[in-house]
């Protein structure tokens, strides 16, 4: 039973208990309780009528799902930084506030990217895989699991935003040497962070082809659409690794699994892909030199509190009139 007088939000999966318990107090909740999300139609329907509605990567939030919520419908908030699923445009004509989850992922994040270079430089998914399967017959071997260092080989970080920033740091510990590209640079930034003056500022071509392990962390837009073709893979010398942690899309997965057949590089770690969840004929799945993760760069408990806290008090905050104090689009 819908409770008189409170504002009606849908939630489009479940989310952690402290964004629900902000939710309930306020508002009249309609969950999708099921681990999928809603099909698009589905999504339609249960849109009627809302005042907000907190939504996930995987709803697409378009012209259409605006007009089936109707006038009732104020804000539109994602759980996630990123917002692509959302016609921001349309939202902006209506006067529909968008709200996000801002940097609050960026630290977890860079640990993950860290995460995947140790696994393929280090080979440790493999390893546990030898191990487990029974292949470790005779103890210690001066040859077994031989991988390659993290320290004093260079890391190219593709886009030096706050999550880029925050695995080159991390980076930085291990003794590396870092080249970066950076969308509108200004060498101030650089001067800004003292342990920052050993990075590297350089083209896209140098990078690729200089660096033993890549890792991609700048936003999707249309410059980035595709960035990584077979053009630049061609350019990255044999045993580099290619990691993403950002969106799919900027590496032209196709263009990517011919260059691992051809060994053109020695592997990739991905946590993002072109279509998610991957799909089980997806070459990748069978090839043994690259590592592959289902989206999880925030996944941590932590993190994913604070993401589930953001999103319900931006709902919050706009339906009080309190907007000053949420996370959102300008
Ligand atoms: C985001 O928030 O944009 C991540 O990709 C998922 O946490």
């Amino acid at each position: 039973m819908l409770k008189k007088n409170k504002p009606i939000v849908l939630v489009t999966r479940p989310i952690p208990d402290v964004g629900l318990k902000i939710l309930e107090t306020h508002c009249n909740l309609i969950i999708n309780q099921r681990m999928a999300p809603f099909r698009y139609p589905d999504l339609l329907k249960k849109v009627k009528g809302v005042n907000a509605i907190l939504c996930f990567l995987n709803d697409k939030i378009d012209k259409q799902i605006m007009d089936a919520a109707g006038p009732s419908l104020k804000v539109i908030s994602t759980f996630s930084t990123g917002y692509e699923h959302i016609d921001v445009l349309e939202a902006k004509k209506r006067g529909i506030r968008i709200g996000y989850t801002g940097d609050i992922l960026t630290e977890t994040t860079a640990d993950l990217a860290i995460g995947l270079m140790l696994c393929l430089g280090r080979r440790l998914v493999e390893a546990d895989k030898y191990l487990r399967i029974g292949k470790w017959k005779y103890g210690w071997n001066p040859d077994l699991m031989l991988g390659r260092d993290l320290h004093h080989k260079t890391l190219g970080v593709i886009g030096l935003g706050k999550i880029g920033s925050a695995i080159c740091r991390r980076a930085i510990g291990f003794g590396m040497k870092i080249l970066f590209t950076k969308r509108n640079f200004d060498s101030n930034d650089l001067r800004k962070n003292k342990s920052f003056y050993k990075l590297e500022y350089c083209n896209l071509q140098r990078l690729v082809s200089d660096s033993d392990y890549i890792i991609i962390s700048c936003t999707l837009n249309e410059d980035s659409y595709h960035l990584i073709d077979y053009e630049k893979i061609k350019m990255m010398k044999k045993n580099t690794y290619l990691i993403n942690i950002s969106r799919g899309k900027i590496v032209k997965e196709g263009d990517l699994i011919r260059g691992l057949k051809e060994k053109l590089i020695a592997g990739a770690g991905l946590d993002v892909f072109e279509d998610e969840p991957i799909r089980r004929n997806n070459p990748l799945i069978k090839m043994r030199n690259v590592v592959l993760l289902p989206h999880i760069g925030s996944a941590s408990i932590d993190t994913r509190n604070k993401m589930s806290e953001i999103a319900a008090s931006n709902i919050i905050h706009v339906l009080k009139s309190r907007q000053d104090k949420a996370l959102l689009l300008k």
